[in-house]
């Protein structure tokens, strides 16, 4: 990264999007929880933009909405005709004016771009070039641009479309997202012209511009796994399949063990410490962290959650948003947890509803226990204290506060606070009535035997 070089992002989100055929904007979409717009910012972010414009059509405003609300500091840009990529570049024009070193053009449908592709970029008009262009090798590069080159040096990029027989045959293609040294930014985009039939403003021609100036124009390239666009339902689970590969090689790689790495799925935020153990298929939402050593056991599914270390959670787990489970804890078998802290050491093992709660370090929550949080309008709280013992098939009807140290008669349903170390029980009292399902049985079957002789 050259930090001492001050940068500016556009980054292009005013398609159409029209193949997705969907109601919401093509870069809302979504990849590993994260919007493709989201990808792309930061992306662009983490390669040391300083400055961030976000162009959008006039028809899909809630694009510059989503901007705004993952980057503040987002100028929002309209473009308000479809009129091709430099066009689009230029609506940011007074962004651009603002003079800063190094301009980046990415597209906010090409969410697996790595930020250090946009740093290599930089560096290339660090070291001097006008134009870096990114290049890849496309399996078939038909509808792409073509990177035509005379003697190493890059001479012009063109489009499928307007391209001969010749031209065809390269396979060096265009990735779409460029960058351009600030000093010639601005005048060579307004030097671009529509020359071609739809009267497109192609930010490709920025190519032939600059080497007609006698400036230089440089090539990068990456693999095309990194460059794929996102245009429907299809390349989006394509794009999905590629984070995820990504991600779970990541993880391992920081010393995580997935059994079925294919199983697992990432959010983009996921953070994974040393030495966790990630059973076959768990699925991570947005906002989770699972600390050194802790096991996630098969077919959980967690969100918004902190597991602390050596915790263990499932199978059949769900951390639902706001659980935080402290070092040790061991949340169990079909056990959901929501908004709930869980203390060092402390048990939910089996087919237990913990919500709106707190649960003290090596408490012992027993099978079936629910915490009534809800009564139709408002969410209470329970408090267990440490220590405590609760019951099997309890149910715990909040707001309600159980003492350190206290046990809860199993099959209870609890509507008071109990004291430390006292203990409550709340369910009919128990009636022996002995000998008294003999007798029933022998009047029952008599009963049947006079019926059936009667017949
Ligand atoms: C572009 C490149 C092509 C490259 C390909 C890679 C140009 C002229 N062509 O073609 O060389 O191989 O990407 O995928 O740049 N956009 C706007 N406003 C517009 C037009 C486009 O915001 O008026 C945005 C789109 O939302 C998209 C990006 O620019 O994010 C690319 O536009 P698209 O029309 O998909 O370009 P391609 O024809 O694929
Ligand atoms: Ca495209």
């Amino acid at each position: 990264m050259q930090p001492e070089r001050s940068c500016l992002a556009i980054v292009l989100a005013a398609g159409e999007g029209t193949r997705m055929k969907s109601r919401r904007p093509k870069v809302l979409h979504q990849v590993a929880g994260r919007s493709l717009l989201g990808h792309a910012l930061s992306a662009v972010a983490e390669a040391g933009a300083d400055a961030v414009a976000v162009v959008i059509s006039s028809e899909r405003p809630e694009v510059g909405t989503e901007a705004l609300k993952l980057l503040p500091a987002a100028r929002i840009a309209t473009q308000h005709e479809r009129r091709g990529t430099a066009h689009a570049a230029l609506a940011a024009r007074e962004a651009l004016a603002a003079g800063h070193e190094d301009v980046l053009i990415a597209f906010a449908d090409t969410p697996l771009v790595q930020p250090e592709t946009f740093t290599a970029l930089r560096g290339a008009l660090a070291g001097g070039a006008a134009v870096a262009v990114l290049g890849f090798e496309a399996r078939d590069p038909t509808g792409y641009g073509r990177l035509v080159e005379q003697g190493g040096k890059l001479e012009a990029i063109v489009e499928h479309k307007d391209a001969t027989p010749e031209q065809r045959e390269i396979r060096l293609c265009n990735a779409g997202l460029m960058a351009l040294a600030g000093e010639h930014a601005l005048t060579i985009l307004e030097a671009i012209g529509c020359e071609n039939a739809q009267c497109e403003f192609y930010l490709t021609d920025a190519v032939a511009i600059a080497r007609a100036r006698g400036l230089d124009a440089v090539v990068l390239t990456a693999p095309e796994s990194e460059v794929q666009g996102v245009n429907d339902r299809a390349q989006l689970a394509a794009a999905e399949a590629e984070f995820q590969r990504r991600k779970r090689h990541a993880v391992m790689l920081e010393g995580a063990t997935l059994i079925a790495p294919e199983t697992v799925f990432f959010s983009h935020d996921t953070q994974i410490g040393r030495d966790v153990v990630i059973e076959p298929n768990v699925i991570f939402g947005p906002g989770v962290s699972v600390a050194d050593e802790a096991v996630i056991h098969a077919f959980s599914h967690l969100e918004g959650a902190k597991v602390g270390a050596g915790a263990s959670v499932g199978p059949y787990g769900r951390l639902r948003p706001g659980t935080v489970l402290a070092e040790k804890a061991k949340v169990g078998n079909f056990v959901e947890v929501k908004a709930a802290e869980i203390g060092p050491g402390a048990k939910i093992n089996h087919l237990t509803y913990i919500g709106d709660a707190s649960v003290g370090a090596a408490a012992n929550i027993g099978a079936g226990t629910i915490t009534c949080n809800y009564d139709g309008f408002s969410k209470s709280k329970t408090t267990i204290g440490e220590g405590a013992f609760v019951g099997s098939n309890s149910s715990l009807v909040a707001p309600l506060t159980i003492g350190a140290g206290a046990y809860v008669g199993s099959g209870s349903v609890i509507t008071s606070d109990v004291a430390p170390d006292a203990f409550a029980v709340g369910r009919g009292r128990q009636v022996d009535k002995p000998g008294w399902a003999k007798t029933f049985r022998e009047a029952a079957a008599a009963r049947k035997a006079a019926k059936k002789a009667a017949e």
